[in-house]
């Protein structure tokens, strides 16, 4: 008989949105959630979700706080990167959050020991930072997720070289504070489908660019 051992998931960006649902369903199905929120004195609708959740105060500019995220969190099977910003957010903010950390957190889980090898990392960037081949500036949000992809690019040899299975993923246009009413999909759905990639995610998808329905994206 097989048994199977409770898996870890540590979700940085949690209080709404895609990262609120990411909690919600990884915990209805039996997984142990480590979640992040700038707020964990108030952590709104994560407080009341039933099951092994533990709530970390993680505001991502902040380089203190990670590490101590990174030496606290415990081993964690998966490690997804939510936490963005959009519109009507300075420009440097926009960088510090959407491009820089993301590619800190993983630094500092792997750094902490708290990822071991065939340990998977999701990246959230959007298609709105693909390039394809288009010179100039993509905007703010658009540059600020072009220059994750690229960083992330420059990093993902070395990851692999330490055992991780790390993605960028586009979540779909969703239905959040961010993408709006008249976005096309659900938060359920999206999660849903980033789930389902994230379960199948193996040695080959290291290093690449895919969307939440499991379909690879040019960079
Ligand atoms: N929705 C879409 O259509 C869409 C499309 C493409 C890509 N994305 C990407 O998907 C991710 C999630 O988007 P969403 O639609 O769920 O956005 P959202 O509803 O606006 O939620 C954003 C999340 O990021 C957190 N966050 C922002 N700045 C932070 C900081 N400095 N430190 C820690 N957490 C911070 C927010 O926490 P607070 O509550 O504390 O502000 C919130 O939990 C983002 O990376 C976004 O760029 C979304």
């Amino acid at each position: 008989m097989t048994i199977n051992q409770p898996r870890r998931v540590l979700i940085i960006g949690a209080s709404r949105g895609i990262g609120f649902e990411l909690v919600r369903q990884y915990l209805s199905e039996g997984w142990e959630v480590r979640a992040t929120t700038r707020t964990p004195d108030h952590p709104g609708r994560l407080g009341k979700l039933s099951g092994d959740l533990t709530i970390h105060p993680l505001d991502v500019r902040d380089s203190e706080q990670l590490t101590l995220l990174a030496r606290s969190v415990g081993h964690v099977d998966v490690a997804i990167h939510n936490a963005g910003v959009g519109l009507r957010i300075p420009r440097a903010e926009m960088m510090a959050v959407n491009a820089d950390a993301p590619i800190s957190a993983v630094e500092a889980l792997l750094d902490a020991g708290a990822m071991a090898p065939g340990g998977k990392a999701v990246l959230v960037t959007s298609q709105m930072g693909a390039r394809r081949g288009r010179e100039g500036s993509l905007g703010d949000y658009g540059d600020s997720k072009a220059a994750l992809n690229d960083e992330f690019r420059q990093r993902a040899p070395d990851w692999a070289a330490r055992g991780l299975i790390a993605i960028v993923l586009h979540p779909g246009w969703v239905r959040t504070d961010m993408g709006g009413s008249s976005a096309t999909l659900s938060v359920e759905a999206s999660v849903a489908g980033i789930r389902e990639l994230v379960a199948g995610l193996t040695e080959s998808h290291h290093g690449r660019f895919w969307t939440w329905d499991g379909r690879e994206h040019p960079w």
